[in-house]
C-alpha cells in the first residue's frame, strides 16, 4: 500500500513519511495541494495523511483533489484539538477519517491497517475468492454460522454483486448497520465512500443542504461551497439508517432524486447526478408503515427491492458462543487483561438467554462480564450476574475500568430532541470527550455523532 504524505512543515513531513515506512507502507511525499495533486495523477497513492492547512489550501482542497483524480484514494486528515471542525468538514467532503496531533504511532497503524485491509479486500476479492462462510464463521465482519445467518450470507453476497436497493430489517441491535457495510464491502463499491444517514435524526431546517450540498452564499452563514450527503457518497453506498424516520417533506424530495437520479446543491443551478447505492434500514416493520400512511409507497417500492431480514439473536442461539468469543478477542485486543475463553458454564447461561436487545447486548453482556472476571476465563458467576441485571442502563460496563455509567433523567412530555441531547452529553461527559466511544455506547456511527454535536451546537 502506498501512502502519501502532504505537510508543509519539512521537520514533520519527514517524521511522518519514517513512521509510515517502520509501520512497513510505502510512502511519497508533497508539501503542497499543487504537489499533492500531481502525486494522485502521476503515483496514484491508495491513501493519502494530509495537514489541514498548506500553503496553497487546506485539506478540504486535498480531498478534492483525490477525487478528481479519480482513483481510489482514501484520505486522512491530521487535526489539531481547536480544529475538528474543519476535519469533520473534510469528512464530509469525502474524507475518510481524521488523526488527532500530535500524531501517535498506534493510532496512525490503526488507521492503515484498516485501510490496508480494505484496500486489499477491494482488489483482491472476486467473488469467487470469498471464503466459506460456514468454515470461516461468518462473512466479511459478520459473525455468523446458524442456518438463518447462512442463509443470509447468502443473499448479501449476491444482492451485493447487484446495484438494487437493499432495504434491511431486523430488531434493535440485530446487526443491520454492520450487514449494511458488509453490502458495501463485497460490493465494486468497495473502495468508495460509504456514508450513513440517521434518517429520524438529521433536523428538518437542514435538511436540504445535509443532503444535497449548498452553494457558497445559499443562506446566511452558507459562507463556502460544501458537498452534501449525496455528493460525499458518489461511487460509493448511501446508508438510510432508521428510514421509517424520515419525514414526510423529506420522503418526497428523495423519491424525485431517485426519480430523476440527479440532484442540485441549494442555491446552485449545475445538475448533479446521483451515483450512490442505496440501502435502507429500519427496526419497524415498513410495509406497516405504508399501510398507516406515515411512509409512501411509491418510496417503500423504490427501497425495498432486494429485502434482507436479520433474525434476533434468539432465534439462531448457535452463534451465542460465537460472537461471544469474537467479542472477548475484541475486548482482550483492547484490554490486554490475558483472557482467552468462556468456562463451560457461562456459556451456557449465554446460550439460554432471549436476548432483547439481540447482538449489541450481547457484546455489552461479554463486556460486563470481563470487567467482573478474573483472567484466563470469563467465569459462569459474572456471566449470570450480568445476565441477571442486563438492560439495566446503570449497570453498562465501564470502558477502561470508569465505574458505572450515570443515569440522565428524563420526563415524559420531553422532545425526544432534547432528550437525545442531554444523552449525547452525558455520554461525552463520561467517556471524557472520546467520541469514538460515546459512538460505540450510542449505537451510532461517528459521522452521526459529528452531525448531532452539530446539531444540537454542542460544540463549536
Ligand atoms: N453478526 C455480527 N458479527 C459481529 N458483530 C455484530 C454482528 N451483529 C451485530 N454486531 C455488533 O453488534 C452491535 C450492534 O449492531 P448494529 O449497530 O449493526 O445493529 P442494528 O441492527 O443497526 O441496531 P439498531 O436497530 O439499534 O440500530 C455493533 O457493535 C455490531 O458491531
Ligand atoms: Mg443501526
Amino acid at each position: 500500500m502506498n501512502v502519501l504524505v502532504v505537510e508543509d512543515e519539512a521537520g514533520a513531513r519527514e517524521a511522518l513519511v519514517e513512521l509510515v515506512k517502520e509501520l512497513g507502507y510505502e510512502a511519497s511525499a508533497a508539501g503542497s495541494v499543487a504537489e499533492a495533486g500531481e502525486a494522485f495523477s502521476r503515483k496514484g497513492p491508495d491513501v493519502c495523511i494530509t495537514d489541514l492547512g498548506l500553503p496553497d489550501g487546506d485539506g478540504l482542497d486535498v480531498v478534492r483533489a483525490a477525487r478528481a483524480s479519480g482513483r481510489d484514494c482514501a484520505v486522512l486528515v491530521l487535526t489539531g484539538r481547536g480544529s475538528i471542525r474543519a476535519a469533520v468538514d473534510a469528512m464530509k467532503a469525502g474524507a475518510h477519517d481524521f488523526l488527532l496531533k500530535p500524531v501517535k504511532t498506534a493510532q496512525l497503524a490503526a488507521a492503515l491497517a484498516l485501510l490496508s485491509g480494505r484496500h486489499e479486500e477491494a482488489r483482491d476479492l472476486p467473488p469467487a475468492a470469498l471464503p466459506d462462510p460456514a468454515v470461516a464463521g461468518g462473512l466479511a465482519g459478520m459473525v455468523g454460522r446458524s442456518a438463518p445467518m447462512l442463509e443470509l450470507f447468502r443473499l448479501l453476497v449476491r444482492v451485493a454483486r447487484s446495484n438494487a436497493p437493499v432495504m434491511i430489517t431486523g430488531e434493535s441491535g440485530t446487526g443491520k448497520e454492520v450487514a449494511a457495510s458488509t453490502v458495501h464491502l463485497l460490493s465494486r463499491r468497495a473502495a468508495r465512500p460509504f456514508v450513513a444517514v440517521n434518517c429520524g435524526a438529521i433536523s428538518p431546517a437542514l435538511v436540504e443542504s445535509e443532503l444535497f450540498g449548498h452553494e457558497r452564499g445559499a443562506f446566511t452563514g452558507a459562507d463556502r461551497r460544501r458537498a452534501g450527503t449525496f455528493e460525499m457518497a458518489h461511487g460509493g453506498t448511501l446508508f438510510l439508517d432508521e428510514v421509517t424516520e424520515m419525514p414526510p417533506g423529506l420522503q418526497v424530495k428523495f423519491l424525485r432524486v431517485l426519480e430523476t437520479r440527479t440532484f442540485r446543491r441549494v442555491g446552485g443551478s449545475e445538475e448533479l447526478d446521483m451515483d450512490v447505492r442505496l440501502v435502507a434500514s429500519s427496526n419497524r416493520d415498513l410495509a406497516e408503515a405504508v399501510r398507516r400512511e406515515t411512509f409512501r409507497p411509491d418510496l417503500f417500492y423504490r427501497l425495498n427491492v432486494f429485502p434482507l431480514r436479520l433474525p434476533p439473536l434468539r432465534e439462531r442461539r448457535e452463534d451465542v458462543p460465537l460472537l461471544a468469543a469474537h467479542f472477548l478477542a475484541q475486548i482482550e485486543e483492547k484490554e490486554r487483561r490475558g483472557f482467552s475463553s468462556f468456562e463451560g458454564r457461562s456459556l451456557e447461561a449465554l446460550s439460554g438467554h432471549d436476548w432483547p436487545g439481540n447482538v449489541r447486548e450481547l457484546k455489552n453482556a461479554v463486556h460486563r462480564a470481563y470487567v467482573l472476571s478474573d483472567p484466563p476465563a470469563i467465569q459462569a458467576e459474572a456471566a449470570e450476574a450480568v445476565l441477571t441485571d442486563s438492560g439495566s442502563a446503570e449497570s453498562r460496563p465501564a470502558e477502561e475500568g470508569e465505574g458505572a455509567w450515570p443515569a440522565v433523567p428524563v420526563r415524559v412530555g420531553e422532545t425526544l430532541g432534547a432528550v437525545e441531547k442531554k444523552l449525547l452529553k452525558a455520554t461525552l461527559l463520561a467517556v471524557k470527550g472520546d467520541k469514538r466511544v460515546a459512538a460505540e455506547l450510542l449505537g451510532v456511527s461517528l459521522k452521526t455523532i459529528y452531525n448531532k454535536l452539530r446539531e444540537y451546537q454542542l460544540e463549536s
